[in-house]
């Protein structure tokens, strides 16, 4: 008999590593398949890269990070300036590296578990913006994320709660880290019950968690006042037959904040 799959919002240590391995081993296999540069641009990216110019290489890799983006209306609503902006589950290509094409950002800091390996890559803008000081790396778990208290003036989570260990611990420390005033970007994938009923045995590796825009309403529309809140239907999403809908979600952190 199938089994029956229900929602997940935390899992094993042991379960979360299974997932971490799986996920560095995908973007590694990236980097070892993305065409090189010619021999001329190596050249000539090493040599930008040492002077001021400091120019980003031209092709990157990407993590439907462009699809994010239009989903998030090319971030025009975000303030012009922000002094401390952080990415919380990074990965390798960043959303970051598109916002800060658009908005001027004083420092950033872009957090991953796997941040140390990813800047061992190759290709990717993390590890290039690492190469270049123009991003501060830190390699906690957000469930631990050792920032101070109403510290940044953006947060920006795209695409990584159902990769954690612990749904709701991530969820607060990221609300915690944002300054009273402070944005918080939001993109995730959704799992209805009929989703998980319709794919009983599927044991995702790399997505351990399961979430529900009522989990994240819970949280969020409490603690923050939306800027833009929408729910992307299925066949708008990355990938339909798994995900029922696409949270889309930017608010500003409310001034009194409840537990
Ligand atoms: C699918 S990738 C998305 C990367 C990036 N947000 C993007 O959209 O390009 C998910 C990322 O979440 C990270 N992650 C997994 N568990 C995490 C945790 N507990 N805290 C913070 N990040 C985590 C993974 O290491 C991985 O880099």
């Amino acid at each position: 008999m199938a089994k029956k799959r229900t929602y997940v919002y935390r899992v094993s240590q042991k379960r979360w590593f299974e997932a971490q391995k799986w996920e560095l081993a995908c973007w590694k296999k990236i980097d070892r398949y993305t065409p090189p540069q010619s021999l001329i641009q190596q050249f000539l990216q090493k040599l930008l890269e040492k002077t001021y110019l400091r120019l980003e290489p031209i092709k990157e890799p990407d993590d439907w990070n462009f699809w994010w983006q239009e989903k998030f209306n090319n971030y025009k609503f975000l303030p012009s300036v922000v002094e401390n902006a952080i990415e919380v589950g990074c990965g390798p290509f960043t959303n970051m590296r598109l916002i800060s094409k658009k908005i001027k950002v004083g420092h950033i800091v872009c957090s991953d578990p796997l941040a140390r390996q990813y800047i061992k890559l190759n290709r990717g803008w993390l590890s290039w913006a690492y190469r270049n000081n123009r991003v501060l790396i830190d390699d906690q778990s957000l469930e631990t994320i050792p920032f101070a208290t109403n510290y940044f003036d953006l947060a920006v989570m795209i695409n990584v709660l159902d990769h954690v260990q612990d749904v709701r611990r991530c969820l607060k420390q990221a609300i915690r880290i944002i300054k009273p005033g402070g944005l918080l970007l939001v993109g995730q994938d959704l799992t209805s019950a009929e989703d998980l009923s319709r794919w009983p045995n599927l044991k995702d590796i790399g997505h351990p968690i399961s979430i529900s825009q009522h989990t994240l309403d819970k949280i969020l529309l409490p603690r923050f006042k939306p800027i833009m809140y929408k729910v992307l239907p299925r066949d708008e999403g990355r990938n339909p037959p798994y995900h029922y809908g696409t949270y889309i979600f930017a608010g500003k952190k409310k001034l009194k904040q409840k537990d």
